[in-house]
């Protein structure tokens, strides 16, 4: 059986490279995109391909997340605003988008019975760690920036909403 898998921030960095990689494997693939700061030449090659759906959407949209998630079998969340200065400078945004867009996706994957999540964290999470590379269960966790709070906050509340 094929797998269906739903992809947001389909046309950022990390998530335009899954997407290329999940088609290469022969998995179906629905993006979704607010494309603040990912780019459409970033999926032209996606594009083309008869197994990937893109919806121009928000993390913040019940309705967009519904629609992505129709029948998908794991969503990779990537999407984000990972730009650390703006966490002080568009508080609310970048807020809303890293946690709030998290919950989103977790309460839709809910709905939608969806069990699989891969969650982009960052080393942010950290802090000043002291040992370098970090590994994924270095304590304390101590992020000093809001940025690497909102990682932490949705990385977290990723791993107690899956089973
Ligand atoms: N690139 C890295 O080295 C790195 C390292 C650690 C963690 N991360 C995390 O991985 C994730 C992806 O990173 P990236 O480098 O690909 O970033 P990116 O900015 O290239 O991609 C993020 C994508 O999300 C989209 N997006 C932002 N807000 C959205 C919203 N509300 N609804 C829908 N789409 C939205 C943007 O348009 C963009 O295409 C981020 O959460 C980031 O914090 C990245």
């Amino acid at each position: 059986m094929e797998l269906r898998a739903a992809v947001t921030g389909c046309a950022g960095f990390i998530g335009s490279n899954l997407v290329d990689e999940l088609l290469r494997r022969g998995t179906e693939v629905v993006g979704l995109d607010n494309f603040s700061s990912g780019s459409m030449s970033n999926i032209a090659k996606a594009k083309e391909d008869e197994d990937f759906t893109l919806i121009e959407g928000d993390v913040m949209s019940e309705e967009d997340l519904g629609e992505m998630m129709a029948d998908v079998d794991i969503v990779y969340h990537l999407a984000g605003y990972p730009d650390v200065r703006a966490s002080i400078t568009d508080a609310k945004t970048h807020f809303d988008w890293n946690v709030v867009g998290t919950y989103n996706v977790l309460e839709t994957m809910r709905q939608k019975k969806v069990k699989s999540i891969s969650f982009a964290s960052s080393s942010t999470i950290y802090g000043e760690a002291k040992t370098v590379p970090t590994s994924e269960d270095y304590a304390p966790k101590m992020p000093i920036s809001r940025s690497g709070k909102a990682s932490f906050c949705s990385s977290r509340t990723s791993m107690s909403c899956t089973p």
